[in-house]
């Protein structure tokens, strides 16, 4: 999808894709007349890109990407589960070699604009219980989702609150100072978030529904435009793309 989306736009040119050696797509058309490539040729096609975008697997990621920015090209990336120490590695990269990079669990404008409210909510309502409950296809790898787990940061940050509880079962006594996080996996839903914040005698529920994995590819383009004149040595948010 994001390839189609690419090809749409006439300020740029897809010049190649990249997929797993073993996944059975190498050679194969991701998009009329663009051939699909195994990571192994992965420094051959980014000799002919600006910019190089990353939808994969967090252990192919921390494989594949470190040698991107060495390469002179700018990264887009929305590949989540990423960990922290390989964040660091890779903002240590792009500064080194004097790229620029958006990194992003979600691209979506919608999704940026509800951290930016969970945040304004944290703020406010600093005493109510939060909530996250996710829910995604069946088909999602990880959990909880990384739209989610960076919504958890946002509250976090903003109320000192460190403990995170995913799920809750058994004997678990009274709630404490925590986040609660809930992932659903259920039938086709493209992604879902709520966060709930409840006080004792109110609660507001905040919720984004992606309808379309297009929202994800749309606001993808917008990155790779946004990103691919820069040559500021700085890993950006999506945020930041978006001017929020
Ligand atoms: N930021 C956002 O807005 C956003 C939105 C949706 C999803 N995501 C994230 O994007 C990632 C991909 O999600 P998806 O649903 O598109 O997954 P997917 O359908 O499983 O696609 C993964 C792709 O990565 C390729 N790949 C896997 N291992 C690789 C490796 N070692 N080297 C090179 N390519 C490799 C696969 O190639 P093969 O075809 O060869 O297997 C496949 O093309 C996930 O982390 C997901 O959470 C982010």
């Amino acid at each position: 999808m994001i390839c189609n989306s690419v090809r749409q736009q006439k300020d740029m040119q897809l010049v190649g894709g990249i997929v797993s050696q073993t996944g059975g797509h190498v050679g194969k058309e991701i998009a009329p007349g663009i051939l699909a490539f195994g990571v192994d040729d992965m420094v051959k096609v980014l000799e002919q890109a600006d910019v190089y975008l990353d939808a994969t697997s967090a252990s192919a990621v921390e494989h594949n990407l470190l040698q991107v920015p060495g390469l002179g090209v700018n990264c887009v990336i929305g590949t989540t589960g990423l960990s922290e120490d390989f964040l660091e590695r890779f903002e240590g990269q792009v500064v080194e070699n004097d790229v620029s990079a958006v990194v992003s669990p979600n691209f979506s404008v919608g999704v940026n604009v509800f951290w930016k409210i969970c945040g304004v909510l944290a703020a406010v309502l600093e005493d109510y219980d939060v909530e996250i409950i996710e829910t995604h296809h069946d088909k999602k790898k990880d959990a909880p989702s990384g739209t989610a787990l960076k919504a958890a940061q946002i509250v976090s940050e903003v109320t000192g609150i460190e403990k995170m509880v995913y799920g809750r079962t058994g004997l678990t006594g009274e709630r404490g100072r925590e986040i609660g996080i809930h992932s659903i996996r259920a039938g086709d839903v493209v992604g879902e978030h709520t966060i709930i914040f409840a006080g004792n005698k109110e609660r507001i529920e905040l919720t984004h529904r992606a309808h379309s994995r297009e929202a994800f590819a749309e606001g993808a383009v917008t990155a790779i435009r946004w990103v691919s004149a820069r040559r500021d040595s700085k890993v950006h948010s999506m945020a930041e793309v978006l001017g929020l």
